[in-house]
């Protein structure tokens, strides 16, 4: 079992999209493929994994940076359309990623990433545009629409639509549906130490599981901190109790699952 649960550890900055023809030599001598696929098919789904990670991310952090708006007392019409989300998610996913989903023509990335990142972009906007109920609801207080709602809403529409897994998860969930299977604490185990190098992603492929599995580590903003940081033990708006996080601690992983096929 140990010897087929080989993890190979990425560069993110190496890996790097934009990098990636220069920098293939550099990210390709770490791995030690198992599954019997070629190479280049293994580099083409570890940028996926990794971009489809980036834009729920992203995704997840405009949500993230519009949560005291969502739950405002006096405002009911929040202005928080599906299009003004697609907006800063496409912005926000460029930034990060170097890539334009305005402009997928130009980007160099395979066909089938492309496709995949479209499908995300697209299930994420029809996430949005259905709580926009919940959103503008009438009373203000407290919205369910939080970053992980989002993101989980999305994972499971994602899901369904392609073949990929994508799951929010942390070594102490508060959702137990959100709680890790092994591969994925081992490497949240990784992303724990606080020596671990910043923004790494984990990422194995086992002949066993026929797939390329990719861990991409989530860190915190100040805003995640109104629930997840101090006081711990207290209750946060939510009604859970605070983690006692701290200003750009690991708080977390997207686990991404994308099946092999020859
Ligand atoms: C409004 C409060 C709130 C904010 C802000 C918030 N979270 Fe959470 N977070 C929650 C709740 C509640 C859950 C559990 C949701 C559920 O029932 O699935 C959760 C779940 C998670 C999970 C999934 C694992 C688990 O505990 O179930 C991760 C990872 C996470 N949050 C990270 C973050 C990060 C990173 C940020 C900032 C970008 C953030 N959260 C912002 C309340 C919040």
């Amino acid at each position: 079992m140990a010897s087929r649960l080989r993890w190979v550890i990425v560069s993110l900055l190496a890996c790097a999209v934009a990098g990636w023809a220069s920098s293939e030599g550099a990210c390709a001598k770490d791995r030690q493929p198992e599954s019997g696929a070629p190479l280049q098919t293994i580099l083409e789904l570890e940028t996926t994994a990794r971009l489809l990670a980036v834009l729920l991310d992203s995704g997840r952090n405009v949500i993230n940076e519009h949560q005291v708006l969502f739950d405002e007392q006096e405002k009911i019409e929040k202005d928080f359309t599906p299009d003004v989300f697609e907006r800063q998610l496409l912005d926000v996913f460029r930034s990060r990623s170097g890539t334009d989903l305005r402009d997928l023509e130009a980007a160099r990335i395979p066909a089938g990433t492309k496709k995949l990142l479209k499908e995300l972009a697209l299930v994420s906007k029809q996430v949005v545009a259905e709580a926009q109920p919940e959103i503008n609801r009438r009373g203000g207080g407290l919205k369910e629409f939080i970053p992980a709602i989002f993101g989980a809403r999305v994972g499971t529409r994602f899901t369904e639509r392609t073949h990929v897994r994508l799951k929010q998860t942390a070594l102490a969930p508060r959702n137990p549906l959100n709680a890790p299977d092994t591969v994925e604490r081992t490497a949240l185990e990784a992303f724990a130490d606080p020596s671990y190098p910043r923004e790494k992603v984990i990422s194995e492929v086992t002949a066993k599981s026929g797939s390329l599995r990719l861990m991409f580590p989530l860190y915190t903003t100040r805003k995640c901190l109104d629930c997840h940081g101090d006081p711990k033990g207290e209750l946060d708006r939510t009604g859970y109790p605070r983690e006692g996080l701290s200003l750009g601690q690991n708080a977390g992983a997207i686990s991404v699952v994308i099946p092999i096929r020859p």
